[in-house]
């Protein structure tokens, strides 16, 4: 991991409430291993009671997918149907997500998905910055054990989250980025192009310029 890496890692902990470092003395390298801890993990964090948005809670939605995976996606945080069902983009924007990624040949099993929070917003509200980053130890968390080489990150209130930034999408888009070391990747949140379909053809190319890395890596 980089300097600048380490820094914004240790800069999120801090700025989530983390006071100690444990890191694990050597990586999960095994699959099986990972899926285990992950689901481990999942479970003991069901009864998250660090931000206002466990009031809402019916289940923690805290990702799902391959445990070894290449590419991490990451969106904003749980809708009703995933809030109900426990498992992330399932409702329409999840619909549409499928569609995106088979148009660029990669199957939701391959990858791991997740989000900023883990837990419901009412309304669908944006996150506030204290439930994101009352959140985070999770996602680095899961990052840590899963270990992508990609990050692709949905929409702006996950790119800002992740990326420090308070820039608009569009600059996001333009450029490759990195979280913790790892490239990262800014496109649409789905469910922004179920509201503008206008923005599916700048989202193709996203995702066009996001498939040709993948290829060449995972
Ligand atoms: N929107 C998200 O950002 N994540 C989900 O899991 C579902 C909808």
């Amino acid at each position: 991991m980089s300097r600048r890496a380490l820094l914004q890692y240790l800069e999120l902990l801090k700025q989530s409430g983390v006071q100690q470092l444990f890191l694990p003395a050597t990586a999960l390298p095994d699959p099986a291993e990972k899926k285990a801890t992950l689901a481990r993990l999942a479970q003991s964090y069901s009864n998250c009671q660090k931000c206002p948005l466990a009031a809402g809670r019916i289940n923690l939605v805290y990702g799902e997918g391959n445990p070894d995976a290449c590419t991490m996606l990451i969106g904003e945080g749980p809708g009703d149907n995933e809030n109900k069902t426990g498992h992330p983009f399932v409702g329409p924007a999840g619909q549409l997500l499928d569609k995106m990624l088979a148009a660029i040949q990669i199957n939701r099993a391959d990858i791991y998905i997740t989000n900023i929070v883990k837990c419901r917003p009412p309304q669908n509200r944006n996150p506030m910055s204290e439930e994101r980053l009352a959140c985070m130890p999770y996602l680095i968390e899961q990052i840590q054990i899963i270990q992508p080489q990609i990050l692709l990150i949905m929409g702006l209130v996950a790119a800002q989250s992740l990326l420090g930034t308070t820039a608009s999408l569009s600059w996001h888009r333009q450029k490759q980025h990195e979280f913790l070391g790892i490239p990262a990747f800014v496109t649409y949140h789905p469910a922004a192009l179920l509201r503008n379909p206008h923005w599916k053809r700048p989202a193709w190319d996203d995702l066009q310029a996001f498939q040709k890395y993948y290829q060449q890596l995972c």
